[in-house]
């Protein structure tokens, strides 16, 4: 089905760290209406697609996209409008062209997402179906390899998204042996609240960081995982068949260039080899039942992810992302090499939706699992719940148990779970990590 575009339009609206960031409004000729914003990272790998931002001081600290907007009305709608395009694919390549450089560096990656988003919602809306369906069947798919993900929910936060001093930026729990996603998502939050309960009783403080987990001054990064262990357990799930525990540790935020070294600066600072981290995620694995590691060596260091992935690969979900970027160049060398077996899938990282699939197909085909993922300076945009259920890929990281731009995903795949029931076609959950 041919599909003209009738309108096309941008604006900057607010992301939840205040930051700019776009929206695209796209109307087909059948009045169709597709809007959608575009998140923003903190701690960005190095190889990730330009994120266009406008560098004049005058407005938010030279943080504005009036030229992402003005990118959408003029050039891009010049040559969009009135066009016709017979799915995402054909559009998203039409904007690659337009912007002709490998990491979209004229039009900007967040433009061309923008636009790209909004175009795949007004194609939901034209033919009537969920968005979730569309990528089901742009992926190649079929209804029964539709399924509800296992989330990975970041409950203390760290690193760069927090100002604890705590190294790993993200300790996240992994509630998997239920049998909905809604079962999954409450004991989650059971454990969020008791996690707040503990931390307040221990005077800690129960504020909470960019992706709306607690971020309070531990003695250590153990103690973290000590913590929610506890809460873990006095919600009363069972540790590691019910939900166990995953780590962003974002480790390229802590790499020393020059030395070569990871450097903690916690309390004490310790300058650690790749080697040593790897004896520490061993340890960390024989005390916690820890089913995924990301990010746990630098985006460059590819020789002792080898050694990590040789090591820790058989029992661990070892997950890329600024390693990966979401870009095939990247899992394909990973594929080569034998690095990682997981690929964190962010659309802003590559800049379209069907270079996102293309990677999470790519994955697929040599057993890499994709987890679909949120950035840390969001927006009420739900996209990614519906690319984690249509791709069936089976986990989703979109932040801890409160922030409206956390739960805004939650709460579509809570929706989209109780749709498909009641409609009598139930969307399977998927226990990613079964004991
Ligand atoms: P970012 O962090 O969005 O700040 O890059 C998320 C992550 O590292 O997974
Ligand atoms: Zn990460």
């Amino acid at each position: 089905m041919a599909t003209v575009i009738s309108t096309l339009h941008g604006r900057e609206v607010l992301d939840s760290r205040g930051t700019p960031t776009l929206e695209v409004e796209i109307e087909l000729s059948d009045g169709s209406l597709g809007r959608a914003m575009v998140p923003s990272g903190a701690s960005k790998g190095e190889h990730e697609a330009l994120e266009l931002r406008d560098a004049d001081p005058k407005r938010f600290l030279g943080k504005g996209v009036l030229q992402a907007v003005r990118n959408v009305n003029e050039n891009i709608s010049k040559a969009l409008l009135q066009k016709s395009f017979s799915d995402l694919k054909s559009l998203d390549d039409c904007l690659i062209e337009i912007d002709g450089t490998e990491q979209k560096k004229k039009l900007g990656a967040n433009t061309i997402l923008g636009v790209s988003l909004a175009f795949a919602h007004a194609l939901a809306r034209s033919q009537k179906r969920d968005l979730y369906l569309i990528f089901n069947e742009l992926m190649g798919l079929r209804e029964s390899n539709l399924s509800m993900p296992t989330p990975l929910m970041n409950i203390l936060n760290g690193g760069v998204h927090a100002n604890n001093g705590l190294e790993i930026q993200e300790f996240m729990i992994v509630p998997h042996g239920f049998s909905t996603f809604s079962d999954a998502l409450r004991a989650g939050t059971e454990v969020f609240m008791h996690l707040k309960a503990k931390l307040h009783d221990q005077a800690y403080s129960t504020a909470v960081g960019d992706e709306g987990g607690f971020a309070p001054s531990l003695e250590s990064n153990e103690m973290a995982l000590e913590l929610i262990c506890e809460a873990i357990e006095k919600s009363g799930y069972q540790l590691g068949t019910q939900i166990s525990l995953a780590l962003d540790v974002a480790s390229s935020s802590f790499f020393n260039r020059e030395t070569e070294q990871y450097d903690f600066r916690w309390k004490q600072m310790r300058h650690l080899s790749g080697e040593v981290l790897i004896e520490f995620y061993k340890h960390l694995k024989a005390k916690y039942p820890l089913v995924s590691i990301e990010d746990g060596l630098d985006e460059n260091d590819w020789g002792t992810w080898k050694k990590l992935t040789h090591e820790l690969g058989p029992s661990t979900q070892l997950v890329g992302d600024d390693l990966f970027v979401t870009q095939k160049k990247y899992v394909e060398r990973g594929i080569k090499e034998k690095v990682a077996n997981a690929i964190l899938i962010k659309v802003n990282q590559v800049g379209t939706l069907s270079e996102t699939m293309d990677t999470m197909n790519l994955g697929s085909k040599h057993h890499y699992r994709s987890v679909v993922s949120h950035r840390s300076g969001e927006t009420e945009d739900v996209t990614i719940a519906h690319l984690a259920v249509g791709s069936g890929c089976g986990q989703i990281k979109t932040g801890s148990l409160s922030r409206g731009e956390r739960t805004a995903k939650y709460n579509e795949l809570l929706r989209i779970e109780e749709k498909a029931f009641r409609r009598g076609r139930p969307i399977r959950f998927e226990n990613a990590f079964r004991a």
